[in-house]
């Protein structure tokens, strides 16, 4: 299965931090933060991966994760030129879906929690178009937004409504059939210039082929968009991960549990890891599965 990690953007809300650097690859706690949707692309299935980002920081991400095959995937590339909308992504990703299907997420978008594997691998032979996922949040403003009927079918969704329709956030993980690209020509820049994400899922949606899949409570999604959010994100990881000793979105083990990489893949990469409490842990588990 192929994802697509959308990785651009200017982060302005962040500067100066991001002045120099590009946020997706800014701590959250003990890891970069691209991890976090790369280990989610993982668990649903994904094995390919397109990552897009700007001229600028691709390097970054290069050195980071390589051709991705320690971990048993392929990592390819692209530029964004100019952030012009998150339903862009698509028409760069065109010739890497190959008339296929793929994930795409968001690169600052934080996902934890119990079942959401499941939820996630079996989307692909649940639509004929696309699939969102819908989060009960306090505050909706600041995201997509979508109404949902009783029967749980979308009847509406908007981008950064000033009156929201409902308390349901669409998050940035999104699920495209083989039409994206050709769904993404139809569109119009908005008002701000971008090809909006949002304006892409009303489409499916008013062909009835929009899948809105809820994120319950037991799933935590988390933003890092701003100085205040990034340092939640970073307590929230380091909270579950000094309770449990457990690692959220550590790429070799999320690897080995999907089965991308063997048993004894993983204890060579444990051993060669630097001598980090993140290389402390792969040895741990490697010790533990013993
Ligand atoms: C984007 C999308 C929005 C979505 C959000 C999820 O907003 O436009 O629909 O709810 O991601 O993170 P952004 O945060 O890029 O402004």
């Amino acid at each position: 299965m192929k994802g697509i990690i959308l990785a651009g953007g200017n982060g302005t809300r962040l500067h100066p931090i991001t002045i120099p650097i590009t946020k997706q690859l800014l701590p959250v706690y003990d890891k970069p933060m691209v991890y976090y949707p790369l280990a989610t692309l993982l668990q649903a299935g994904v094995d390919d991966i397109l990552l897009i980002s700007t001229k600028r920081d691709l390097p970054g991400f290069k050195a980071l994760l390589g051709n991705g095959s320690r971990w048993g995937i392929k990592m390819r590339y692209a530029v964004q030129p100019k952030p012009e909308g998150i339903a862009q992504a698509l028409l760069i990703a065109e010739k890497f879906m190959a008339g296929g299907p793929a994930w795409l997420i968001l690169g600052d978008n934080i996902f934890f929690g119990y079942g959401l594997p499941d939820i996630l691998r079996r989307i692909p032979s649940e639509t004929r178009g696309a699939a969102v996922f819908s989060y009960y949040v306090s505050n909706p403003r600041g995201y997509g937004v979508v109404e949902l009927s009783a029967g749980g079918l979308p009847i509406s969704i908007e981008e950064k409504p000033a009156s929201p329709k409902s308390n349901y956030a669409v998050t940035g993980i999104y699920y495209y059939g083989s039409d994206a690209a050709s769904m993404v020509r139809k569109l119009k820049p908005s008002a701000r210039g971008e090809l909006e994400i949002t304006d892409l899922n009303r489409m499916y949606m008013k062909q009835g082929r929009l899948l809105v899949r809820q994120l319950g409570r037991g799933v935590a999604w988390l933003d890092t968009g701003t100085p205040d959010s990034l340092a939640s994100a970073t307590e929230f990881v380091r909270i579950v991960e000094s309770r449990q000793g457990l690692k959220v979105a550590c790429i070799e083990e999320v690897a080995y549990r999907a089965g991308l990489i063997s048993r004894s893949d993983f204890s060579k990469l444990a051993a060669a890891y630097a001598s980090t409490p993140y290389g402390e842990y792969l040895r741990r588990m490697d010790r533990e599965w013993r």
